[in-house]
């Protein structure tokens, strides 16, 4: 504290006073120095509309070494003579078809995604209505999941329930409820088995008997610990599609439309419009045929792995990913990719996702436009609900939908209508 430029000998300056000067200049600095940061970051941001995505993960180098980047050779499973006799791969893997479903980018300007979405529909008459019968085992099968041991199943399960009777193409479809023990006693379950007997079906898990014929079969890894659940799930819902072949609904899924226009391809969805490097795919919804040979190499690459983390998507978008690579390498045309907001809407940023599901309705500008409309029946929302297929609902199963919210009044109710219509309709032929 010694002033070397004057010549008087040194004053002790109390540390209080020292310290009021010290704080003085700064906030002399801050009067001129915040406004004027505030002003030019005002000044940007009126200008130019800022573009980024903060989400920040680290992935071990180890593992991205040794899991993701090598192409292990596949199975063999796509050679002629080893592809099921239930299995026409010129027509599913070669085949034309009917409709686009993959759009080459990621769609996150405005409304794009729901509008591409809305091109998957069958023309006026072109869909074949006749109604001959069907045999519940020979219509297009849907398989969903439920964990007795980790929750009971009740009203928020059943809104899933709801969505598929009310939606889809019930003379040709057939919903399987698969469990890990007796649902036959749920009165939730027995109404709807009740209300659609050849639209419905119970079945408990057995997965080794499931796994038998697949390059999984008797492997170790089917014991491993899973507290989660999360491999579980993911290794259920490639079992059952192989057995039986179909569409894959979480039960944590609200469907708005027929899914029927997707069933010519085989697919898997995409996890959000960031398609993140390791996470791009996701499982919730997706469709392959009986004894499908993408699911064969599924089961090869799981077999010759190391065995998977718990809890990790390691059986689920890892794989499909690891999958989907090595499909390519061989050049093997790969399953299709849905767009995020075909059964993920709320996958996005907040100016292009449905509102949130679980809070009353808000204005909220892409929807409701400067005149107040939007939320409501024939509004902005509800059109782009009929040209999506499901809202993911990502769990949170202890959340309510609001009375008279959105999902109430667009979808829950509107489900409980057309039940109500469908079975007076059966009831009468
Ligand atoms: C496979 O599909 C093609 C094209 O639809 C058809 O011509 C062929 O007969 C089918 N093969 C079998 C074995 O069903």
């Amino acid at each position: 504290m010694y002033d070397h430029t004057s010549s008087t000998p040194p004053r002790w300056i109390p540390p209080s006073r020292w310290l009021n000067m010290r704080l003085r200049r700064v906030f002399t600095f801050l009067k001129i120095a915040l406004p004027l940061v505030f002003f030019i970051c005002y000044a940007v941001w009126y200008l130019y509309e800022p573009h980024g995505h903060i989400d920040l993960v680290f992935y071990e180098r180890e593992w991205i070494q040794r899991e993701m980047l090598p192409l292990s050779p596949l199975g063999g499973c796509f050679d002629p003579e080893r592809v099921s006799p239930l299995y026409n791969v010129s027509e599913t893997v070669h085949g034309r078809k009917r409709f686009e479903v993959q759009a080459g980018v990621t769609m996150r300007m405005g409304m794009d995604c729901y509008d591409f979405a809305g091109t998957v529909k069958f023309a006026e008459g072109e869909w074949n209505e006749e109604q001959r019968y069907i045999p519940p085992e020979q219509r297009a099968q849907f398989h969903t999941y439920w964990r007795v041991d980790l929750a009971s199943l009740g009203e928020r399960q059943e809104y899933m329930l709801k969505s598929f009777f009310a939606t889809q193409d019930l003379p040709r479809s057939r919903l399987i409820l698969w469990s890990n023990g007796d649902l036959s006693f749920n009165p939730i379950v027995r109404k709807y088995l009740e209300l659609f007997p050849d639209s419905f079906a119970l079945q408990v898990v057995d997965i080794p008997e499931l796994a038998k014929g697949t390059p999984m079969e008797n492997h170790r890894f089917l014991n491993l610990e899973d507290e989660k659940a999360w491999l579980d799930g993911d290794l259920v819902r490639l079992l059952v599609i192989w057995t039986y072949g179909g569409a894959w609904i979480d039960m944590d899924m609200l469907l708005t439309r027929d899914l029927s226009p997707l069933l010519e391809h085989e697919f898997v969805t995409q996890w959000d419009c960031y398609d993140k490097i390791y996470q791009a795919l996701n499982g919730a919804l997706m469709h392959f045929h009986k004894h499908s040979p993408y699911l064969c190499e599924a089961f090869h690459l799981m077999a010759h792995s190391t065995p998977p983390r718990s809890p990790s998507t390691d059986w689920g978008a890892i794989l499909y990913l690891r999958l989907w690579r090595r499909l390519l390498s061989e050049s093997i045309p790969p399953f299709k990719i849905l767009p995020f907001c075909f059964s993920d809407p709320l996958a996005c940023r907040l100016d292009n996702s449905v509102p949130e599901p679980f809070e009353p309705d808000r204005r909220d500008a892409k929807w409701t436009g400067r005149r107040g409309a939007g939320l409501e029946e024939g509004g902005a929302l509800d059109r782009a609900l009929g040209k999506i297929f499901a809202v993911h609902l990502h769990n949170r199963w202890d959340r309510a939908f609001p009375k008279g919210g959105w999902v109430d009044r667009l979808l829950l109710k509107r489900h409980e209508e057309e039940i109500g219509r469908r079975v007076r309709i059966d009831g009468e032929l």
